[in-house]
């Protein structure tokens, strides 16, 4: 009996083991439709098949292409969290791996759903349809006898006629984003998105006009302006204005010139910055590469630099305060955690009320824009040469907000009064040599609200009362008020230090003031990445230290809390040490020990550093990584699971042993846990396939181990634009050298050590291939790599070579477009506490 149901489990075992095995066989050799960069006439798309990747930077977005050239994709491209899909331009450094990012879009303001069709009529009409029918967009050319639809290697979607004359294209028809040879003409506007996550019309805009040139502002009544700049073709009668993005320049802004492959775009951002990217193959990212308007206006410039009447100064914001009052005060910060969302008026202003309405004058604070704008063309109160008249002005007009008003300096024109309906930004103005004073309104408290509007004759007695029970009910009124607000302030902060103290103890808080002594000032900067900058720095005890400054909000509060919570608690020789970390109002900071000898990829990918780097070396460096990764998998408390394991992450002492770094994406899983459902993370080229499936285990780490060993005994990167292109994916070029059993082909070749040593780095590279089955389960564990290592165990002699090359990643994906559904059936992270 026992036997029978032995023998039934094990049957039962290998059918489910056969079926998943075919079944990842199948995802991995799927073949991608073609795709043309040319469509006919009479030719419809429907929105049915959602071809889908998610990444880090657009989780749950799915991408339907429609045309391709080169670096571009046309297609739908749909944001799965809310069902909503654009017929968009996306630009990507290969149009099958990569983060794809949207550049143009046909219908930011009324998304469409599945089922949407686009289609290009028998008379040469392009038109957006929802799946019931209904219009959405179109291009207009009907009977405009258009004969094609090109999209052309820039990324310009064309109608054309017989004479090849373009009809229509998407280069005239602006969304936010700005192409290389794309122009931005008289009378047309760059709008940016609502924000980040929301891709409607926002409220910041850049147009090229006649009497300005180039200008920048916020929507309000009338706009804001935040720059301005003449253009040189403005002043030549026979062209008019535009502005056009160069190879190198966009008219007299100059940007760094662009690699070889077009791969920049530029970007009006939700903030109203004008950014350039640039896909740069190094860090296998989108980087920013110019930040246009910045280098005039200034980081405070900008309007909602420090959200609504927030303060900027140096890049930290502040809410106004009245110098002589100490005790309450007129605003608050919106946002207790983000400073920069800008701050409120404890009492609204009303303008029933306006016998309440004082302006409270602000010191050495002028309003974001102040250096931009000479007040002769903005101000409408030009005769007003008086700050008291300025301010009578603004409180005898019930939707001023605020006024500015500068003083005339140094006899120089330009004193004036300026009143805004709406207040953005304030600036810090400190030891700068114009003389300007800045009033907001407020409104005073006041008890007497129902006053108005009661009958006359009532008044005298209700004057009478009022005057004693609103005193009380004033005094009442503040109190509530102040405890509310504050109260509840309070208690956030105070949660929020009691779980920082929580913290397992080993490393230690300091404050920002400590480190910018430690740091010299963050004057020695010793890299630059995603999330921050790392400054070097001296502890009191003559310790060299890292310091790590995170910059932004939301997503690094997350990663900082996951580094603090994941190493701060633990302590092995493979794992960089956390010393301690600062946390104090917007700061957020890490020290780190010093590693004299920076990351792994400075040695493996650079030739000169790779001749000196020897096997011995080599072999140290992996055994050490291994030696790190089997402690988070197996040795902790937790089962720690890194997730971004790259040669950018392990870092070398003076002495060259690797330290494994970077733990902002890491997940923490209690121990009897075995795996984990997380968002799709790391960085493409060292991510396991298994990430579609959503099916997260420590295996993924093992397989991007594989990835780095691959890299270090290869000297190269795994996917190298430089090499020719059947050589370019690494694991392709393992997998075909494997089957030809000329693995000796691929070492690196700059070293002589490593050649003469040929028999044991092969060995080594059937380690990493043992490391990169795409069938998870056939991985090693890290502490059975460390045993390979030290020579007790033998590599397995059965090596499946289908390894996952980026390419097929996406193909897959493609396939299984059902994947992300998985992640609605989340098993709770063991992370808990303040995200
Ligand atoms: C367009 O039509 C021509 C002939 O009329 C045909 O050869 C070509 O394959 C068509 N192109 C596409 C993308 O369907
Ligand atoms: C999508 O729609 C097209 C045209 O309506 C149809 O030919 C195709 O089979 C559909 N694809 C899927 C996956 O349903
Ligand atoms: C899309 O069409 C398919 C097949 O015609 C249908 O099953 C599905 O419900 C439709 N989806 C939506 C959102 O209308
Ligand atoms: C489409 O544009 C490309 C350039 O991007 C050009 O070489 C090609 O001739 C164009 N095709 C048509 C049909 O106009
Ligand atoms: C996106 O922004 C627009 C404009 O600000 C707003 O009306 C809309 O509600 C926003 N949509 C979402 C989903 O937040
Ligand atoms: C004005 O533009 C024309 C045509 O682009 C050019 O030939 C001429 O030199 C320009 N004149 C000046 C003063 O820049
Ligand atoms: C841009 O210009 C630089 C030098 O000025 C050149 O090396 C590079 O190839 C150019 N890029 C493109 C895309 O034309
Ligand atoms: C504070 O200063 C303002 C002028 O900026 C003045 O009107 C007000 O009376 C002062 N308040 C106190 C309590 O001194
Ligand atoms: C009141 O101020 C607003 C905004 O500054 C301005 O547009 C409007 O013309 C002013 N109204 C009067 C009556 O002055
Ligand atoms: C304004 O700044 C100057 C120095 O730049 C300082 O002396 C003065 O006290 C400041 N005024 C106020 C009110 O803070
Ligand atoms: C600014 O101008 C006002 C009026 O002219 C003058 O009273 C004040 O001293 C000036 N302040 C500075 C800092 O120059």
């Amino acid at each position: 009996m026992g036997k029978v149901e032995n023998l039934c489990w094990a049957f039962l075992f290998l059918l489910i083991t056969t079926l998943l095995i075919d079944n990842s066989f199948q995802l991995i050799n799927a073949q991608s439709p073609e795709y043309y960069p040319v469509a006919n006439l009479s030719t419809s798309w429907t929105n049915n098949d959602s071809v889908g990747t998610s990444y880090d930077s657009y989780p749950s977005h799915n991408l339907q292409r429609i045309l391709v050239r080169s670096n571009f994709v046309c297609g739908f491209w749909c944001d799965n969290s809310r069902g909503a899909c654009l017929f968009a331009i996306l630009i990507s450094a290969d149009t099958y791996i990569a983060d794809h990012r949207l550049v143009w879009s046909a219908n930011r303001d009324s998304p469409v759903g599945q089922n949407a069709t686009l289609r290009f009529t028998q008379n040469g009409d392009l038109i957006l349809e929802n799946g019931d029918g209904s219009f959405v967009w179109s291009t207009n050319t009907g009977g405009k006898s258009v004969s094609g639809l090109n999209f052309t290697e820039e990324g310009n979607l064309v109608l054309y006629d017989k004479n090849n004359e373009f009809v229509w294209q998407s280069f005239d028809q602006h969304t936010d984003s700005l192409l290389p040879g794309q122009k931005l003409g008289l009378g047309s506007k760059l709008t940016a998105s609502a924000s980040e996550s929301n891709w409607s019309r926002g409220s910041f805009s850049l147009a090229v006009q006649y009497a300005d040139g180039l200008v920048a502002y916020i929507e309000s009544d009338p706009p804001q302006y935040y720059f301005k700049q003449y253009l040189e073709n403005y002043l030549n009668a026979t062209t008019t204005p535009y502005i056009q993005f160069e190879n190198g320049s966009l008219n007299s802004f100059s940007i760094p010139p662009a690699s070889a492959a077009q791969l920049q775009f530029m970007k009006l951002e939700s903030d109203g910055h004008l950014k350039v990217y640039e896909w740069k193959e190094s860090d296998y990212n989108w980087m920013v590469v110019a930040d246009l308007l910045t280098s005039y206006i200034g980081d405070c410039g900008y309007p909602l630099a420090c959200g609504k009447y927030g303060i900027c100064s140096d890049g930290q914001c502040f809410c106004p305060k009245e110098a002589n009052r100490t005790a309450t005060s007129f605003f608050r910060q919106t946002n207790d955690r983000k400073p920069n969302q800008g701050c409120t008026p404890v009492i609204a202003i009303s303008c029933d009320h306006s016998q309440y309405h004082s302006l409270m004058e602000l010191h050495n604070t002028s309003y974001f824009n102040y250096g931009q704008l000479t007040y002769d063309e903005n101000s409408n109160l030009d005769d007003l040469t008086d700050l008291e008249d300025c301010k009578k002005a603004c409180l005898n007009n019930c939707s001023c907000r605020a006024g500015q008003f500068m003083h005339s300096w140094n006899n120089l024109k330009g004193r004036g009064c300026l009143l805004v309906s709406e207040v953005f930004s304030l600036v810090n103005t400190e030891g700068d040599l114009m003389n300007v004073s800045v009033f907001l309104k407020v409104q005073n408290p006041a008890a007497a609200t129902t006053l108005a509007s009661l009958p006359k004759k009532s008044r005298r007695v209700t004057i009478i009362l009022g005057s004693s029970l609103g005193a009380f009910f004033g005094v009442f009124l503040m109190a509530a008020i102040y405890f509310f607000i504050y109260g509840r302030e309070k208690e956030a902060k105070e949660l929020y230090e009691i779980y920082l103290n929580q913290v397992p103890v080993m490393a230690s808080r300091f404050s920002y003031e400590d480190l910018t002594t430690m740091t010299n000032d963050f004057s020695t900067k010793l890299g630059e990445g995603g999330f921050g900058s790392v400054f070097e720095g001296t502890l009191r005890n003559g310790t060299q230290i890292a310091v790590k400054r995170l910059h932004g909000l939301g997503q690094v509060e997350k990663s900082c809390l996951s580094e603090v919570e994941t190493i701060g608690g633990i302590h092995h020789v493979n794992l960089v040490r956390l010393i301690g970390f600062c946390m104090e109002r917007t700061f957020r900071l890490l020290v780190y020990e010093y590693m004299s000898n920076g990351s792994l990829d400075k040695w493996i990918f650079n030739k000169n550093k790779r001749v000196t780097l020897g096997w011995q070396s080599r072999k140290k460096i992996i055994l050490d990584i291994a030696k790190g990764l089997a402690y988070l998998h197996e040795e902790c408390s937790h089962k720690i699971f890194h997730l971004d394991i790259k040669p950018q992450n392990i870092l070398l002492d003076d002495n060259l042993n690797a330290r494994i770094s970077d733990f902002g994406l890491s997940k923490l899983i209690d121990k009897d846990q075995s795996q984990v459902i997380t968002a799709l993370r790391g960085t493409p080229g060292y991510l396991a396939p298994e990430w579609l499936t959503l099916n997260i285990t420590e295996k993924v780490d093992v397989y991007s181990f594989g990835v780095v060993v691959l890299e270090i005994l290869c000297g190269r990167k795994n996917l190298d634009r430089s090499q020719p292109e059947e050589e370019m994916h690494l694991l392709s070029l393992l997998k075909r050298k494997a089957e030809e059993g000329q693995l000796e082909d691929i070492i690196d070749e700059d070293n002589d050590e490593m050649r003469l040593q040929e028999a044991e780095v092969i060995k080594m590279m059937r380690v990493a291939m043992w490391c990169l089955q795409s069938d998870f389960p056939r991985r090693p564990s890290m502490s059975v790599v460390v045993k390979v290592l030290e020579g007790l165990v033998d590599v397995e002699t059965d090596l499946d070579y289908s390894f996952t090359t980026p390419r097929r990643i996406a193909d897959a994906a493609h396939k299984k477009d059902g994947a992300l559904g998985v992640a609605t059936q989340l098993l709770p992270s063991a992370l808990s506490g303040p995200r």
